[in-house]
């Protein structure tokens, strides 16, 4: 592995969305460069949650997509099985409320020290980004930017280190949370890229410019033609934006 792309490998979190390890496996043996993977609920459940082991094993850090939303005391708990397994990234939801998402912080916090690894990252999401303002009216919450300034300041309160967002709000979260809180961008689309089913895009390079710490990027990369390739081209676009 070259020291070339220093900066992308810290930024680029290759969604893993498959139906079975082996071909999660297949993706990641094919991009060497790629650091950071990410596990949702389908790989996690076909793998029978073996997905986190593997990918450490592969010596790959782990975004684990689980969204936690429940009591405190079981997402507590949830939260120290995630740390436990290695896990460099994982999230709850930010509607769970203070209490939940303080505990969550405190027994992630816990776990990994017991276990002498690294302080995970511990993500809220804050408002889905398939939820427009007529559907959180439904449901008697106001407008999603509003919500999503109040989810994502209520977060930071409870200790959590960043949200996952969609491009478009990173302007509004940085004016809320500041510069050191992390902000993880899907819904991220090179130009030579078809959009698929994403509407609200911006390319990798616009996406770290606007102040992105993390891109979450599936398909352009697993169902590109050459998945390496298509990688490496994202990975260069990030490092120019940084050179
Ligand atoms: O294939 P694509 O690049 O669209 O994959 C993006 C990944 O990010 C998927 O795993 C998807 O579930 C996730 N995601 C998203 N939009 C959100 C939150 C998560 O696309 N708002």
């Amino acid at each position: 592995m070259g020291v070339k792309y220093n900066i992308a490998r810290e930024k680029l979190i290759v969604a893993l969305d498959f139906s079975t390890w082996e071909d999660a496996e297949k993706m990641v043996k094919s991009l060497p460069e790629v650091s950071l993977f990410k596990v949702g609920l389908e790989l996690y459940l076909a793998s029978s949650g073996l997905a986190v082991r593997r990918l450490r094993e592969l010596g790959k850090e782990v975004f684990l997509d689980l969204k936690f939303h429940d009591i405190p005391n079981t997402v507590a708990q949830a939260c120290r099985q995630a740390a436990r397994e290695g896990a460099f990234i994982f999230n709850v939801h930010a509607s769970g409320g203070r209490e939940m998402m303080r505990q969550a912080v405190l027994s992630a916090q816990e776990e990994a020290e017991k276990h002498e690894l690294k302080k995970p990252l511990l993500l809220a999401v804050t408002v889905l980004t398939s939820l427009d303002d007529q559907d959180l009216s439904e449901i008697g919450l106001v407008g999603t930017k509003e919500s999503v300034g109040r989810l994502a300041v209520l977060a930071k309160e409870a200790g959590i280190d960043g949200v996952v967002a969609s491009p478009q709000e990173i302007k509004l979260i940085r004016e809320l949370c500041g510069n050191d809180f992390k902000i993880v961008c899907p819904g991220v689309r090179p130009h030579w890229a078809g959009l698929g089913d994403q509407k609200r895009v911006l390319t990798p390079g616009e996406a770290v410019s606007a102040g992105a710490d993390f891109l979450v990027i599936g398909r352009p990369i697993t169902k590109a033609k050459s998945p390496n390739e298509a990688a490496l081209k994202i990975m260069e676009e990030i490092e120019e934006v940084k050179a």
